[in-house]
Parts: C-alpha cells; structure tokens; sequence
C-alpha cells in the first residue's frame, strides 16, 4: 500500500482515483478545483480531501494528475500551491493529462530540481476504460521510476507501456489521436455514402465489419451515428485540444499530416455547429449539415 494523491477529479480523474483506493488498496487523498467533486469522492470511496494540491501531495509516495491542458496542469502542479511544492525527494509525478511533450519535459526538470520523479502518463479508453478500469496508459521517464510506478498505475489499466523518455508517453499519445481523427472521418463519410445510396446501414455495418474495414470506432459507434445521436464520450472541444497539440509537434519535427489537419478545421466546423460537446464520432454532421 502506497500514499498517493490524486489532483483533478472530473470524467476520467474521478473513477481513476477511485480505483487507486479500492483495487490498490492505497492511501489516497484527493484534490479537486471544485471542492464538492472531492467530498463527494471521499463520499464514495473514503480516504481524505486535501484544500490545495500542495496538501494533497505532501508525504506522498506517487502523485497523479488529470486535468484539462498544458496551463491546468502547470497551475496544480508549479503554480501556487502547486503539487510540487509539497511533495517529499523521492516523490513521484505521474500525469494523465493529455498535454504537450514539451510541458512533460518542463514538468521533469522541475520535480528533479525537488529531488522527485515525473513521468508522463496520458490514457486512452474513454470514460467506459476509466470507469472500469482497463485504460491504456502509455509512458515516458526513467525506467526505474516505470518499475517502481507501474504497480500503481496498473490499479486502473489493463496495458502499461513505457514508450521512451519523458514527452515519449505524450508523443505515443499524439499518434493514437492521429490514427482516430481520420478514421472517424473515414467512418463518417462510409455511413454518408451508405444513407444516400438508400442502403440497410445495420445489415452493411455487420458485413463490412467483419473485414478489413473493422474498426473499434465502427463497432461502437456506428449505430450512435446513423442515429444522430452524439453524447457518447471524448468531446470535439477536448479533441480539437489534442490536434492542436498533435500539429504544434509536427510543425517542430516535419512530420505532414494532411488528413489530420484537414480533420481539426471539420471539427472546427462541428464546433460552429453547437457540437463543442458531442462525441468525435459527429463529424457526421457536418456532412449531413451540406
Ligand atoms: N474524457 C475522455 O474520454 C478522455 C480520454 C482520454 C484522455 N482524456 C484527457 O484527460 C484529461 C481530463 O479529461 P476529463 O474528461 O476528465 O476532463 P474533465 O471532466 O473536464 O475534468 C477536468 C478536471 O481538471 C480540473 N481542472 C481543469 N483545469 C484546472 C485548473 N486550472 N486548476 C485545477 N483543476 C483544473 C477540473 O476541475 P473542476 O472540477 O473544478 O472543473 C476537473 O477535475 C484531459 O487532458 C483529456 O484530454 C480524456
């Protein structure tokens, strides 16, 4: 059993931390912005609620973090009252966040001027992966501190990879991001086309799928889709986030992406359309919108 913080309870935060405590059986104390999101947390779940993430993360052993963007996440963690500033040398910082590499790095050098650890730590699985705890966790950092973290962070993961160096977890991240931005478009346009040529969209979806054209995205959100309907996880404003961040790192390392900027202006588009807050799987609507 560990002492562990966890800072930034909201969609992913919340049942992550859960499970720190129930199939860890850590120590956990939590830090939310909102405050009534941490008692009603240790509501749920029991451990103790901190005032400031420097409370949070004094005498921990690992800290996690999971909130919204870079700034968020220099805010609790080198901010005032920041993580950092109370964490213990030999301390751990782990973080969930999906967020830049180049703020990974910053991160790093910071915790290391404390005498502690950082590594990054994004997830992929959605709301459902966090609830059940089977998230992919992809990591960068030191080896060792991936040794000495990994039993942790396994309590809400069902894969656990060290990817590289510290920023690796949050490059890797950036690839799942691109791999899903034209695959959706791809989807999108397939079920366009299969509602204009007046075709039973369930009976193409069951044979197509099957093929080489399967995809967890056309498993699961095929019928959401032909549907209309949009509110079934990652929102386009958090994705256009992830774009950005994904096309600032390619202008730095030369990379083309094409589709994948072409695909950040649609959901530029879904935006425009309201759509700040349906599920990726909207872009959908645009087409339907022409
Ligand atoms: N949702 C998904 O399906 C999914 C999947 C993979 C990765 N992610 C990534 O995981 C991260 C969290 O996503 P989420 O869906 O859990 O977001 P969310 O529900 O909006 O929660 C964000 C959390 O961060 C806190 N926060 C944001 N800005 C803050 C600040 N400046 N200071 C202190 N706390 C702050 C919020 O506190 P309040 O409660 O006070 O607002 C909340 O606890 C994001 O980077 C996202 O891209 C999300």
């Amino acid at each position: 059993m560990a002492k562990v913080a966890f800072i930034g309870l909201g969609v992913m935060g919340y049942p992550m931390a859960g499970h720190l405590k129930t199939k860890g059986g850590h120590d956990v104390t939590v830090y939310n912005r909102t405050a009534a999101k941490a008692e009603k947390w240790v509501f749920e779940f029991g451990g103790q609620a901190a005032a400031t993430p420097a409370e949070a993360a004094s005498d921990c052993d690992f800290v996690f973090t999971c909130v919204g963007n870079d700034d968020d996440l220099r805010s609790v963690t080198i901010g005032e009252n920041g993580a950092l500033s109370g964490m213990k040398p030999g301390a751990i910082l782990i973080d969930n966040t999906t967020a830049s590499a180049e703020v990974a790095r910053e991160l790093a050098e910071a915790a290391s001027a404390k005498g502690c650890g950082f590594i990054d730590a994004p997830v992929s699985g959605g709301q459902a992966g966090a609830e059940n705890g089977v998230l992919t966790v992809m990591c960068g950092g030191d080896l060792a501190l991936f040794d000495k973290a990994r039993p942790v962070i396994d309590a809400f993961a069902r894969m656990v990879g060290l990817m590289g160096p510290v920023g690796a977890g949050q490059l890797t991240k950036m690839i799942n991001q691109i791999c899903i931005a034209g695959l959706v478009q791809g989807l999108a346009e397939g079920i366009h086309f299969g509602k204009k040529a007046g075709l039973d969209l369930e009976k193409v979806i069951e044979v197509i799928s099957k093929g080489a054209a399967g995809s967890w995205q056309m498993e699961n959100r095929h019928k959401t889709m032909n549907e209309g309907k949009y509110e079934f996880g990652f929102a386009v404003d958090w994705m256009r986030k992830d774009l950005d961040i994904v096309l600032s790192e390619a202008r730095r390392n030369g990379a083309a992406l094409p589709v994948t900027a072409l695909v950040d202006q649609f959901y530029g588009e879904v935006q425009k359309l309201g759509g700040n807050r349906w599920d990726t799987s909207s872009l959908l609507a645009r087409l339907e919108k022409k």
